[in-house]
């Protein structure tokens, strides 16, 4: 089994949020590579059984200029197969938050098999740890459930 994390992030939180979720898949056993989104290519997406996408989210809660490719490449490969799950930062100052973790969760849905989502309020604290955990077992479950 093979799992990536591909992430965007500008000032920290999300990657800090990519660097738990792969330390937590590699506790699990489960290679992961993390790919920032500046080295995504979209062929990629066949190499791995898993695939976790990372954004934070911008203006009215859309996605960053950069994962645009990100997510069209999903909506353009064959992935049906891929077990995936979002996870992204926000602030809920702004009135949609984690507006960019919403798009990315309805074109997973219906594009590959998606498993779990998870928000986080800027920087993850000690209590979004279990949820990460959590975010991770429910990956693998799923994972399990259809291979
Ligand atoms: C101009 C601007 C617009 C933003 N718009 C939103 C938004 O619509 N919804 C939201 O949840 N967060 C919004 N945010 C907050 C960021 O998504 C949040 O700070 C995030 O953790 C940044 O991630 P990063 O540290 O990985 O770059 C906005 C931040 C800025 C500076």
């Amino acid at each position: 089994m093979k799992a990536a994390i591909i992430y965007t992030s500008v000032t920290g939180n999300t990657s800090t949020l990519a660097d738990i979720i792969g330390e937590k898949m590699n506790q699990h056993q489960v290679e992961t590579d993390l790919i920032p989104v500046d080295e995504f290519q979209a062929s990629q997406l066949h190499d791995y059984d898993i695939v976790t996408i990372g954004t934070y989210s911008w203006d009215n809660g859309d996605l960053p200029m950069e994962m645009e490719e990100v997510f069209e490449a999903f909506e353009e490969e064959d992935v049906k197969h891929v077990t995936t799950g979002v996870f992204g930062t926000g602030d809920s100052f702004y009135p949609y938050y984690c507006g960019a973790v919403d798009s990315f969760r309805d074109m997973l849905y219906v594009h590959t098999n998606l498993a779990v989502t998870l928000k986080v309020e800027l920087t993850p604290q000690d209590e979004d740890l279990h949820r990460c955990e959590k975010f991770c077992e429910r990956l693998l479950q799923e994972f399990v459930v259809v291979s």
